[in-house]
């Protein structure tokens, strides 16, 4: 099981990487890797879960997080209620973006970034993002509003991004009125 101290925390030099495309078949070691994920995820956003196993709350995670330098996210996403679908996504492309652009009202979290921050992050209101499963099978994911935000995040993660860097240094909510807050 993995625990809030396997994640790299922001200062780790290794957040700063850009991830290497994955080959496939899988090994068994990043299948691991992504079962372990897939259940930190879904765990930490329960709440007697993540109290009983003190894990921080958190819908995303790429696997640089976790120091593996690969090109692959997993998103947990409570789409109702205790309801929740689990994306895997392997070597991801934004191939499409709606206009519109939103922002986290609040600010955007990481499970790397231990402390709030704020700022706004401007985001695609709707992505498409191409890429492999875990058989190496290629999809194709539509995401609107806070799920394509993740997916924009993860991506992020990929290329070496953190949230954090793409606020506006001098004026944090720069951008404001041409974007919608979610
Ligand atoms: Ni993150």
């Amino acid at each position: 099981m993995l625990k809030n101290s396997d994640i790299l925390d922001e200062k780790d030099k290794r957040l700063k990487l850009i991830s290497k495309e994955v080959q496939f078949p899988l090994t068994k070691k990043d299948k691991d890797l992504i079962n372990k994920m897939i259940e930190y995820l879904h765990d930490s956003q329960i709440e007697e879960l993540a109290e009983k196993y003190n894990l921080r709350p958190g819908m995303g995670m790429a696997a640089i997080q976790l120091g593996v330098p690969k090109r692959y996210f997993v998103v947990v996403n409570e789409y109702d209620e205790g309801q929740f679908e689990t994306y895997v996504i392997i070597n991801p492309k934004i191939i499409s973006n709606s206009m519109e652009q939103i922002y986290v009202e609040g600010g955007e979290g990481c499970l790397s970034v231990n402390r709030p921050v704020e700022g706004i992050v401007p985001r695609y209101a709707r992505v498409t993002v191409e890429g492999y499963d875990i058989d190496g099978k290629k999809i194709n994911v539509r995401a609107r509003e806070e799920l394509a935000i993740a997916f924009q995040h993860e991506i992020d993660h990929l290329n070496g991004i953190l949230f954090t860097d793409k606020i506006d240094k001098k004026n944090p909510f720069k951008g404001q009125d041409e974007m919608r807050a979610i």
